[in-house]
């Protein structure tokens, strides 16, 4: 097992007045020890706020905390100027004006890609089946709805559901199959390290063993009115190897395999 498999110890802490009680009933939710702030012996500590929830990561040169924030500085300007309609996963779900398709997004992970979607128009329902990652994306839905920047696309074009995305498109009822389902499995593990971006191997270990891309796509194929989009490392092979995409979108950093179905 690689560092990256291996799974995190989770503990909550409250910080500030008025954060015991909300840390409380967290601990209780997720199952996970309640302790002060100071303690050690976890792999990170899921601190509640007053500016809102966030993850914190101890150990020897640990990276920044991890929180999801739709109104931060950097998300705000991949909505500025990442393109709009022109960027790869605008394009590979296939906004174009006249149709903004309704999105189901089967791995949500910090919620970035589906925001971006559903700031273009898409209605997007996330599903995450991480409990520490479903936190925090509540947290984060809950304050963005509350600013003026971010409140109509949470309020009328994104919502959430913490569901294993492979039991929920299994048990999903003909009249609510989606225009198109979007997946973004964990890139595979690569041998450098520095290959894998920090964020992606704290996801990977807080969503433990993340195997069923293939069994994601397939039932996704039955299950999207139009089509199924799959984010790739920009040169690894197809998900499925007996299903060649219909065609391919490539980014900087990955690429898009479009199903059409
Ligand atoms: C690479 S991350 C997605 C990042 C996301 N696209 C973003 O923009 O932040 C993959 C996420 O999919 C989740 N995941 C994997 N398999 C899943 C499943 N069957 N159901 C729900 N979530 C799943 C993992 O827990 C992980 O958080």
């Amino acid at each position: 097992m690689t560092d990256s498999n291996k799974s995190l110890t989770v503990a909550v802490c409250p910080t500030g007045a008025g954060q015991h009680g909300r840390a409380a009933s967290l601990a209780q939710k997720l199952a996970l020890p309640l302790v002060p702030c100071e303690s050690e012996g976890y792999g990170c500590l899921l601190v509640c706020t007053a500016a809102g929830l966030h993850l914190r990561f101890t150990g020897k040169n640990p990276p920044g905390p991890l929180m999801v924030n739709f109104t931060s500085p950097a998300m705000q300007y991949r909505l500025k100027h990442g393109g709009g309609r022109r960027q790869a996963l605008a394009r590979a779900v296939g906004l174009k004006k006249g149709w903004q398709p309704a999105v189901i997004d089967a791995t949500a992970g910090l919620g970035r890609d589906a925001f971006i979607l559903a700031a273009l128009g898409c209605h997007v329902h996330m599903l995450e089946k991480a409990p520490v990652l479903a936190a925090l994306l509540e947290d984060g839905l809950q304050r963005a709805a509350r600013s003026e920047a971010t409140a109509e696309i949470i309020r009328h074009r994104l919502r959430f559901t913490q569901a294993d995305s492979l039991d929920f498109l299994q048990h999903l009822h003909a009249e609510a199959y989606p225009d198109v389902i979007y997946i973004d499995p964990m890139f595979p593990e690569r041998t450098k390290s520095s290959l894998v971006k920090k964020e992606m191997r704290i996801l990977r270990s807080l969503s433990g063993a993340d195997e069923n891309g293939p069994e994601l796509l397939d039932v996704s194929l039955r299950r999207a009115r139009n089509r199924v989009v799959v984010k790739r490392p920009r040169l690894a092979p197809p998900l499925l190897d007996r299903h060649e995409p219909s065609h391919r979108i490539m980014g900087k950093s990955s690429r898009f395999d479009v199903y059409l179905v």
